[in-house]
């Protein structure tokens, strides 16, 4: 496996025909992102070249978020990647990815980007865009695997690809969760064992109102507020917990398959989950 820090170097590594598969990371690695790995290597065959990026990307932190605290773990992640088949890491240093400050950024329409998460991390959305145009743009991939547990993430990013007819295929890896059903999360490494125990509770709650919607109550507005409430009673500040329709994030509508997406503050670690229904 080759460790790459700069662009030339990365770009004549991926010189020839072989197809390349890519999984954007920023680091911290955990066993979802590895599985992203194992379906990179299924979705290009032993031929291809499997390429992971690990950047921790300033532009989609806020100030007040975790940018500065997020764990850099590149030896480990570097063995990690190697144990699963990886070929190439690219993991950039901000000089090379942002020489200059970005002027140019990729903002994804609001109707998609500026609800649920990008409505409780302004901006984020458009440094995902931004940071991915510029990886893709750099790997030049042919196919990119997005895990779901970054469901609205996976969701513009898809349609980024659509709308900019970039010829990458976008795959989704399914969410993977602990043995107790936590999903896994590279933040989970803030919470203490009794944070882990307790951050149950937001699968649960998801699952909670899929079931109630399952079992034939309409009322939105009282499934989703009961959710929140379950949560702030059990000491949590949730941002959201909600019903829409996996196809497009809208209100639920008769007869659409729907996900609920929640996000919350569990002490000073936020975690976002989804389940589909
Ligand atoms: O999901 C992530 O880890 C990041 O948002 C991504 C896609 C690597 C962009 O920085």
């Amino acid at each position: 496996m080759q460790i790459h820090h700069d662009i030339p170097g990365l770009r004549a590594a991926l010189q020839g025909d072989a197809p390349v598969a890519f999984v954007p990371t920023m680091g911290n690695l955990h066993d979802g992102h590895l599985a992203l790995v194992t379906q990179a290597r299924q979705a290009v065959g032993p031929q291809g070249r499997i390429v992971a990026s690990i950047f921790v990307n300033r532009l989609q932190f806020a100030p007040h978020e975790d940018f500065d605290r997020y764990p850099r773990t590149l030896q480990r992640d570097s063995e990690l990647l190697a144990s699963v088949g990886c070929d190439v890491i690219f993991a950039p240093d901000e000089a090379t990815m942002y020489p200059e400050p970005q002027g140019y950024k990729v903002h994804p329409p609001a109707e998609l980007a500026d609800i649920l998460e990008g409505h409780f991390r302004p901006g984020f959305f458009i440094g995902v865009s931004t940071v991915v145009t510029k990886l893709f743009n750099i790997v030049q991939p042919d196919v990119a695997v997005f895990g779901k547990k970054d469901y609205q993430q996976l969701m513009v990013l898809r349609r980024l690809v659509d709308q900019m007819a970039l010829p990458i295929r976008i795959l989704a890896g399914e969410t993977r969760r602990s043995d107790t059903g936590l999903a896994l999360s590279s933040r989970n490494g803030y919470l203490s064992d009794d944070e882990k125990q307790r951050a149950l509770l937001l699968s649960q709650s998801l699952r909670g109102q899929l079931a109630r919607w399952q079992g034939g109550e309409r009322d939105i507005d009282r499934i989703e507020r009961d959710a929140m409430q379950t949560l702030r009673d059990a000491g949590w500040q949730p941002d959201y917990m909600t019903l829409r329709r996996q196809h497009d994030l809208g209100a639920p509508r008769e007869g659409e398959p729907l996900v609920a997406l929640g996000a919350a503050k569990l002490g000073q670690t936020r975690l976002i989950d989804n389940i589909e229904g």
